[in-house]
């Protein structure tokens, strides 16, 4: 893989990518801003799981956290780096929630915003931790214990919880 090619595709502030899934992260929706951002059409998504965009220099451990925390019914957030279609990349805060229909879970709902450039660099050298923390254990256990580095890093280094902490650095650098 060259990384060094890769470039990366930015959308506006004010466009949101949004996408649905099913229970088992298959996607059942997508529009046209993530079509046009990933470079997919919409048959080449509808019902392939969420990780055909997947970026290799994500964490496992950040998607640890997203399904863990919509498995207890709460809504995630978070900083991903996705690929495109070509493999060039794109940033985004993702809002991920429960899609509840009569109070029962059907599926996932994702809302995604451009982040700003500040917060993507301050996350980028956390991330390269959590890959190096990922590396020091049994593949099997590396996510789980990637995300529980992450919680514990940000409640001793800024005394938050990792949902104050994305949240506000997504808002201190807008
Ligand atoms: C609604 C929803 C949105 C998601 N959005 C993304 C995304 O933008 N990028 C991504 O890599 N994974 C996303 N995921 C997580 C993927 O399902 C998957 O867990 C992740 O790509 C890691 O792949 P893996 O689980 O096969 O290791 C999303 C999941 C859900 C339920």
């Amino acid at each position: 893989m060259s990384v060094g090619a890769e470039k990366e595709i930015t959308f506006k502030t004010s466009e949101l990518i949004i996408s649905k899934t099913d229970l088992q992260g298959k996607l059942t929706y997508a529009n046209r801003t993530f079509m046009r951002v990933a470079n997919y059409s919409e048959l080449d998504l509808l019902g392939q799981n969420h990780n055909i965009i997947r970026h290799p220099s994500m964490p496992r451990g950040v998607f640890y956290g997203l399904w863990s925390t919509l498995k207890s019914g709460r809504e995630f957030f978070g900083f991903i780096k996705n690929y495109t279609y070509d493999k060039d990349y794109y940033w985004v805060f993702a809002n991920v929630t429960p899609d509840v229909v009569n109070g029962k879970i059907t599926g996932y709902y994702s809302v995604r915003r451009s982040p700003p450039k500040q917060a993507i660099a301050n996350i980028e050298k956390i991330y390269l931790q959590m890959l190096e923390q990922e590396k020091t254990v049994d593949r099997s256990q590396a996510s789980e214990f990637s995300w529980n580095w992450l919680m514990d890093t940000i409640l001793n280094e800024h005394q938050q919880s990792y949902e104050e902490f994305v949240l506000s650095l997504y808002k201190q650098h807008r």
